[in-house]
């Protein structure tokens, strides 16, 4: 798909098929997220990838019960990993590098996802704690977002935005 496309059809998608996700799509999608860039090249995140059902489930209840997440064949959880930015950055490498390393690589994979003709959906309201429980991190990192990832089995709802001309401010 051309890139402007696969920005534009882009729409969360919140129900999934069980048809399984191809390992050469797979793993295009996580080609794609290692390209993204991240402050210093540090790549101050750690991606979990989870496809164990009870795993799912576990995110799905961590995630204030989006039911959809257990129902998608994987997910991928983005974390935050301050230390690794730490040592360079300081406190603007723990506060905010490393949750925008995190946050681009996501949204790689999202856009990846899209391409391949998959359906995904950004989740960000979840309990962080009850999301390292689920897939067994400990404090040293921050989850930032899941990101169920399937066969579409509902059509997209359209979602409006905001105009350009409210949304940029040109500064003369
Ligand atoms: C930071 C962030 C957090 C989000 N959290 C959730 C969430 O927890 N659950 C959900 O269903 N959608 C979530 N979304 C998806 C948004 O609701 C969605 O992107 C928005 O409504 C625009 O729709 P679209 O993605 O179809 O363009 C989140 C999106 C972002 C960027």
């Amino acid at each position: 798909m051309e890139f402007f496309e696969v920005v534009k059809s882009r729409h969360s998608i919140r129900a999934f098929s069980a048809k399984p996700i191809e390992a050469e799509k797979w793993r295009a999608i996580l080609d794609a997220a290692n390209h993204a860039p991240s402050a210093g090249n540090l790549q101050a995140y750690e991606v979990f990838e989870v496809r164990r059902r009870a795993l799912l489930e576990a995110l799905a209840r961590a995630a204030l019960d989006q039911e959809f997440i257990a129902q998608a064949p994987v997910a991928l959880v983005f974390c935050a990993h301050p230390s690794r930015s730490a040592p360079r950055y300081g406190r603007r490498g723990i506060s905010l590098y490393c949750i925008q390393d995190a946050t681009i690589a996501c949204a790689y994979a999202q856009l990846a996802a899209t391409g391949l003709g998959l359906a995904s959906v950004w989740v960000g309201a979840f309990d962080d704690n009850e999301v390292r429980k689920a897939i067994g991190i400990g404090q040293d990192l921050v989850p930032v977002a899941v990101l169920p990832i399937g066969y579409a089995a509902e059509k997209p709802e359209a979602t409006r935005r905001r105009s350009i001309s409210e949304l940029v401010h040109t500064i003369e």
